[in-house]
């Protein structure tokens, strides 16, 4: 397939999953307005339509908290209540402190916003600085929310549940879930609407599930307040450390635009930046790890740990990250793209979400650092390892890393909107 009609059909799939505002990831399978999909959706539309960028970001904002907090998701209010578990009536936002008229849910998700403004804002400058100068004080709130709220006090901010790390069933996570009580019996209770369209093999386990909702019951017990008992699961996840330190970058960036100081900002990123290094890089295993609860490193080869790379590092850390890109465990080629987990490692799995299967998303983030530090070798492969697996499959969710076989739902928007990045580069 050229490049052309490529482009077309993912112009395509960005107008069809379109719904006056927002982009939703994917018709039937999340039907709202999800946080960080937005971000990376913002970025395709940048190359297509940057007012549609520009509202994406806008619609996702005008939900903040009052506390700076940007939630996972936007609940739509013409879609069935039900139609996607957990829902509006789950979550309960409204009675919340701080939260928004708007029905949300009460976590957040990894922060690269800041980033995607920047990338809207240079698609179509001769626009304008009114769209930067509106997100502005959002984009800073959002990131004064992370560092005052979640701070793990030693540099970097924690996650509060599995979902705010984006890579929600990872195996890095899996012995901090394993402290979280799982009543599979309370769970038949509620609708899982995902299996309804996926196949329950290519989705987190009833097990999983069942703690995700203990741990958000929790939270939302105190009020969605980071107070004490309030989080039955605590992490650090360093691409979402990562991408806070990258969208500082842009930030500054954003505030030299609309005459804002900039310094904080870019202070930020590097104090951000040598807190991953002190803390989740192992020289050893020259890989970024987790942290558990404990400020321990859980030392499973995950994607996320190649994430910093979209960071200024060290050459000796930056020789070896690639290193891993191309060992056995990520085993870099131009067919397939990267796996979201050690295809060597104990938990490696196929098909079933964030234990295996290749994203999108979490490729064109390495992508973006192999492209800063100047590994135009591996930079070349990546890319056409992501362009193969859409051509070959279309914008699936993900992919069967070892065959580049589509997994999850159809016609993903940011496989899509990603797809417009990697064509206009
Ligand atoms: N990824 C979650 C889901 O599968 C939501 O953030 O529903």
């Amino acid at each position: 397939m050229r490049d052309a009609e490529l482009r077309r059909r993912a112009i395509a799939v960005l107008h069809g999953n379109w719904e006056r505002g927002h982009t939703v990831p994917s018709r039937r399978l999340y039907p709202h307005q999800w946080s960080w999909d937005s971000a990376f959706i913002a970025i395709g539309w940048a190359h297509a339509s940057p007012g549609r960028g520009r509202r994406e970001l806008e619609s996702l904002f005008a939900a903040q908290w009052a506390d700076g907090r940007v939630p996972q998701i936007v609940f739509n209010p013409a879609v069935a209540r039900d139609a996607y578990f957990p829902g509006p009536d789950f979550w309960r936002s409204r009675e919340a402190p701080g939260a928004p008229r708007r029905e949300t849910s009460g976590i957040v998700q990894p922060p690269v916003h800041a980033v995607a403004a920047l990338e809207v804002h240079r698609a179509a400058p001769t626009l304008g600085r009114r769209f930067l100068r509106h997100l502005y004080p959002g984009l800073k709130a959002q990131h004064d929310h992370l560092l005052r709220a979640r701070s793990d006090g030693h540099g970097l901010v924690t996650i509060a549940h599995p979902w705010e790390s984006g890579q929600d069933n990872s195996p890095a996570w899996d012995a901090e879930l394993a402290r979280v009580p799982a009543d599979v019996e309370a769970l038949a209770g509620h609708r899982r609407r995902d299996l309804d369209h996926v196949d329950a093999a290519e989705r987190p386990t009833a097990t999983d599930y069942s703690r995700y909702v203990a741990i958000v019951e929790t939270y939302r017990d105190h009020g969605y307040r980071d107070e004490p008992g309030a989080h039955l699961f605590t992490a650090v996840d360093p691409l979402f450390n990562a991408l806070l330190a990258w969208s500082e970058e842009a930030l500054a960036e954003i505030a030299d635009v609309v005459g804002e100081p900039s310094e904080l900002h870019r202070a930020r990123a590097a104090a951000l930046r040598d807190a991953l290094l002190a803390r989740c890089w192992d020289p050893a295993a020259g890989h970024f790890f987790a942290l558990d609860r404990h400020g321990e490193q859980v030392s499973a080869h995950c994607v996320g740990g190649l994430a910093p790379l979209v960071l200024d590092l060290p050459d000796g850390v930056v020789d070896a990250l690639v290193a891993g890109v191309t060992g056995p465990r990520f085993a870099l080629n131009d067919r397939v793209p990267l796996p979201s987990y050690d295809l060597t490692g104990p938990a490696f799995d196929t098909t079933r979400y964030w234990r295996g299967p290749a994203w999108i998303n979490t490729s064109w983030l390495v992508l973006r650092g192999l492209e800063r530090h100047g590994r135009h070798a591996e930079a070349t492969a990546l890319r056409a390892a992501m362009l193969s697996a859409v051509r070959q499959e279309g914008f699936r969710e993900y992919f069967d890393p070892r065959t580049g076989e589509g997994r999850g739902v159809q016609d993903f928007s940011w496989s899509a909107a990603l797809t417009l990045d990697l064509l206009a580069g």
